[in-house]
This record gives structure tokens, sequence and C-alpha cells, in this order.
């Protein structure tokens, strides 16, 4: 009996040896076929097809980096006292991801910021905006046209106004207008353009 029943146990573990063997080589082979590249055009063509549900990180990148709004001079307010903010005006109609317009909303602080430290660095409103916070509220329109509207209000009171265009890689139309940042600016000089619009 004791010599039956161990009997079978050398060749079970023969056959799970074998199977480890080929498993293990398996891999290696997958990981040699990954490495070099192979199966990179698969794996492109599903995150490709499936943005939104994909776990893949997204890179968002403006379309053009360098290409600043030109709002002629920006106005230091000088007998306003008031606190400043930045307001970030998101177009709602694209239905953009939460993540997309996390992205579009930090492009439109960053351009803001760059249009002060090129044509406004010693300005009192960058300066006081920096020290107190760097208020910033997120608000929402419902199409380019208001976004083009409200950008020219903001530019005729004084106030810099940064439309952000999308590159377009993934979820919407190339060179969508997405994100009008409005200020920093006083918070009633900047109220005079977007005091009106509902809180995103
Ligand atoms: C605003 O103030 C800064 C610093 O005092 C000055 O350099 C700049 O020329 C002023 N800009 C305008 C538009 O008055």
């Amino acid at each position: 009996m004791a010599s039956l029943e161990n009997r079978p146990l050398p060749s079970l573990t023969a056959v799970a040896i074998a199977t480890a063997i080929v498993a293990g080589l398996g891999g290696y082979f997958v990981g040699q076929a990954s490495s070099l590249g192979l199966f990179q055009g698969s794996r492109h063509t599903k995150a490709a097809k499936e943005p939104v549900d994909s776990d893949e990180e997204e890179i968002e990148e403006s379309s053009d980096e360098e290409e600043l709004d030109d709002n002629g001079d920006i106005q230091n307010f000088t007998s306003s006292k008031e606190e400043c903010k930045l307001v970030l005006v998101v177009r709602t109609d694209l239905g953009m991801t939460k993540g997309k317009i996390a992205a579009q909303c930090s492009h439109a602080t960053l351009a803001c910021y760059k249009y002060f430290l090129r044509r406004a660095p010693n300005s009192p409103i960058l300066q006081r905006w920096e020290r107190l916070g760097q208020a910033k509220v997120a608000v929402q329109v419902k199409s380019e046209e208001e976004l083009e509207l409200l950008q020219a209000q903001a530019i005729s009171l004084g106030l810099c106004a940064q439309v952000i265009h999308d590159a377009g890689r993934t979820q919407i139309a190339s060179g969508s207008a997405t994100v009008l940042g409005v200020g920093p600016g006083p918070k009633s000089e900047v109220d005079k353009v977007t005091g009106h619009l509902k809180l995103l």
C-alpha cells in the first residue's frame, strides 16, 4: 500500500516541475517580446479605443505652450485694496471628464500667471494674489461664444484673460476652447465679468 501511495508522487512532482519550467519560460519569452516592443501596437490601439474608461494616464499638453492671448496692458487698479482672485470659466457643453477639466484649469492658471510675469511682472495685483492664498473659483458656461464674449469684456476692463485651446489628442476636437482664466484681479472687477455665472 505504502509503495502504491508513494509511487504517483514523484511523477506528480515531475509534472509540477515541468509545468513550472514551461510557465517560467513562457513568462520569460513574453517579457522579452514586450521589452522588444512587440506588443506596443496592440496596447496603443486599445488605449485609443477606450480613453475614458482606461486606467492608463492621459498626458495633457497645451496645444501651443508659448502662445498667450494678447491682453494688452494689465491694469494695476491702484485705488482698489480688495483681495484678488482668479476665475476659471469652464465649458460644460464639451462633456470633458473631471480629469480633463482639472488639466485644462491648470493650463489656464499657468497661462494667466505667465502673462503677468511677461507683461506686468511688478504688478501689485499679482503680488497681492500670491501673498493672500491665490484664490481661485471655477464657474461654468455652455458655449465657445460665451467664453469669447467674457474674454473680450475682461480685456476691456484691463484684466488678464487667457483662453485655453485643447490639443485634442484624446476626448475632444483639436483646438476647442475649453477654459477661460480671468484674473487674478480685484474681486469686484472680476465679478463684473463672471459674477453672474453658476459655480461649476
Ligand atoms: C503697474 O505698477 C507697476 C509697478 O509699480 C509698474 O511698473 C507698471 O508700469 C504699472 N502698470 C500700469 C499699466 O500702470
